[in-house]
């Protein structure tokens, strides 16, 4: 019945739900009472026609109807009060379950993201974690109860009477044929129930951030006509889960009935020939309601079980997913603690690297040196691998060739946690958080202090308009900066960067052009940057860089110039060229740039 896989899932909820044994037992103490008093009620039932009805001695008949209805009465409670606490025991587990997941998504290495539409990890986080918390614990355990109990009742049928019993065993092994057999189509469907879900949320995610895009160019119809696509297997897994379902619910139904006939017309035969008491008979076909409703709730608690599963499998997926730096051999933190405490140098020694086996190299061969106070700074052409080289700095992604080495060291066996502090990085593609204008400098990082983020806000020549806004450091930004201009975000992402207080600034300048005013302020804090800082720049305003010490010209992966603004110049190669279009696109001539 259950796989060997299933079990794992259940040593792996049980995890979680090891906190919870206190509801969890309160739960599973009703079951025993529950059970007793459906045994409980067909006994008295007897009592009442045989010793009292039949036998006409109807000398404390209201006692035996009285203990009749508190049996019943604590059946109900019992059960009540079990599905309460088994419900908030599942509850309970997975919201620890969920913390655990996220804080490990949280923990996944890039090319995770660069292959998972945010929308699947979304709805691994929230619908497969909810049809966990649902159905797996009353699932499970209401199936274990019911199978005790429906085992109980058929040995109290045999205790009364044997004949009789197995009347009622015949319909067993069509009925156990028939879960057995919907059983494995309904998990076929759920998981692509579930996938189908996962891959539909991906995609009305993606619409929804993008939907001013959507509304912008007119494009709804095409993209709802796309979201009805993805929701169609959706669907049609759906209404195959319910044709099983339904099917299944009539034929058991239809099978109780059968039985209570069966068991009347031969029961009744046997009460006129004295074999049997009414009594019995009519316990009988209470049993009877005990052993069938449980029965045909076995097919929804097995799809509910299946939904789990399911929903566990995904889960699972994300589980065994190697975290960031998983199976890397990395130096201890405290070995190459002194080491990592200030810069010295970082050195990129013929570097390649791809973003995965299928995709070409980016980088080739990518070699330079940075020393502590010098500023290097990177141009090229989009899409040359300046951000790549970025990224790689900062561990985002770790599968390089060749050797980066900082402060003498392999970049891939130091540990994270021990060298970012090193770098403060400014993005390219600006990324705010609906929060306050505090928080999205600081981000939430309690070892920024307010004095910090002003300073940092002071840097970077933001602090004048931040002033300006209602509420000042505690303006709240709408999505994603939504109520700020490009060039606000920019400056609010360039104090980020300060206020993360790290020795390197890593620059990588956003492109989108904003106006003169901030651009001038821009301008202002970058120049201010490159005379107080290590600094390493890719910079789409050429001005900016030249008083780099070293400019690297980057094409298609590999630095094809490099030298400082003068020497490059004098080349006449590309640095030149692009010097050249850019003052071409600001309507100036080359010899003003100079
Ligand atoms: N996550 C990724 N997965 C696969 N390929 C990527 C990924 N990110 C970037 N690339 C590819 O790597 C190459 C270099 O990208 P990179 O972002 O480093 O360019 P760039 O020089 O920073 O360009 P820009 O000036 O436009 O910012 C591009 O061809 C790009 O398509
Ligand atoms: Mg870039």
């Amino acid at each position: 019945m259950i796989k060997s896989l299933d079990l794992r899932y259940l040593k792996h909820f049980y995890l979680y739900a090891k906190n919870y044994k206190k509801p969890a037992f309160l739960g599973l103490i009703m079951m025993p009472l529950s059970i007793a008093c459906n045994l409980l009620f067909p006994w008295l039932i007897i009592q009442v026609i045989d010793t009292k009805l039949m036998a006409g001695q109807l000398g404390g008949l209201y006692t035996l109807i009285f203990w009749m209805i508190i049996v019943l009465c604590i059946n109900y409670l019992a059960d009540s009060f079990y599905s309460y606490f088994l419900r908030k025991t599942g509850q309970l587990s997975v919201f620890e379950m969920r913390s655990a997941l996220f804080r490990r998504i949280l923990r996944l290495p890039r090319t995770y993201f660069d292959k998972t539409p945010t929308g699947v990890s979304l709805s691994r986080l929230t619908s497969d974690l909810e049809s966990i918390g649902e159905s797996f614990v009353l699932g499970v355990i209401s199936l274990i109860k019911d199978s005790i109990n429906t085992l109980a009742v058929l040995l109290f049928m045999f205790f009364i009477n044997w004949k009789l019993a197995l009347v009622v065993l015949v319909i067993f092994p069509p009925i156990i044929y028939l879960t057995q057999y919907v059983r494995n189509k309904l998990r076929a469907q759920y998981l692509i129930t579930r996938s189908a879900l996962a891959q539909g949320t991906g995609f009305l995610q993606e619409c929804l951030l993008g939907v001013k895009t959507v509304q912008l160019y007119g494009a709804e119809q095409e993209v709802e006509q796309q979201y009805r696509e993805h929701t169609n297997d959706f669907m049609q897994a759906q209404l195959i889960t319910n044709k099983y379902d339904a099917t299944l619910f009539s034929i058991i139904t239809g099978i109780t009935s059968i039985t209570i006939a069966l068991i009347i017309w031969y029961g009744a035969e046997r009460v006129q020939q004295g074999a049997i008491s009414l009594g019995i008979l009519i316990a009988f076909i209470n049993m009877l309601e005990k052993i069938f409703v449980p029965l045909r709730d076995f097919t929804s608690q097995i799809a509910s079980i299946q939904r789990s599963f399911a929903a566990f499998e995904h889960i699972e997926e994300l589980f065994i997913e190697p975290l960031e730096e998983d199976g890397r051999s990395l130096l201890l933190p405290v070995d190459i603690k002194e080491r990592m405490s200030s810069f010295s140098s970082l050195r990129f020694d013929k570097v390649s690297f791809r973003y995965n086996e299928l995709s070409p190299y980016v980088l080739k061969d990518v070699s330079f040196n940075l020393k502590k106070g010098e500023q290097v700074a990177m141009v090229g052409r989009t899409g040359s691998g300046k951000s790549t080289v970025m990224r790689l700095m900062n561990k985002i992604y770790m599968d390089y060739e060749g050797s980066i080495l900082l402060n003498e060291i392999e970049l891939s066996q130091i540990p994270k946690e021990s060298m970012l502090h090193l770098f403060s990085l400014m993005q390219q593609d600006v990324f705010l958080f609906e929060e306050n204008i505090h928080f999205n400098i600081s981000l939430g990082n309690n070892a920024i202090s307010d004095e910090a983020v002003i300073d940092a806000a002071r840097y970077v020549y933001a602090q004048d308009f931040i002033m300006e806004l209602p509420g000042c450091y505690n303006f709240l930004l709408a999505n994603n900066g939504g109520n700020l201009s490009a060039g606000q975000s920019q400056l609010i992402s360039f104090a980020r960067a300060i206020a993360q207080g790290g020795q390197v600034v890593l620059l990588d300048e956003a492109t989108s052009s904003v106006d003169s005013i901030t651009e001038e302020l821009i301008q202002k804090a970058i120049g201010r940057l490159f005379n107080e800082k290590t600094v390493i720049a890719i910079a789409h305003r050429l001005s900016t860089i030249r008083k780099s010490d070293q400019i690297l010209v980057m094409a298609e992966g590999e630095i094809v110039e490099r030298g400082n603004h003068q020497t490059l110049l004098a080349l006449r190669g590309i640095y030149a060229g692009l010097l050249e279009d850019a003052a071409d696109i600001e309507g100036d001539s080359l010899i003003n740039i100079q």
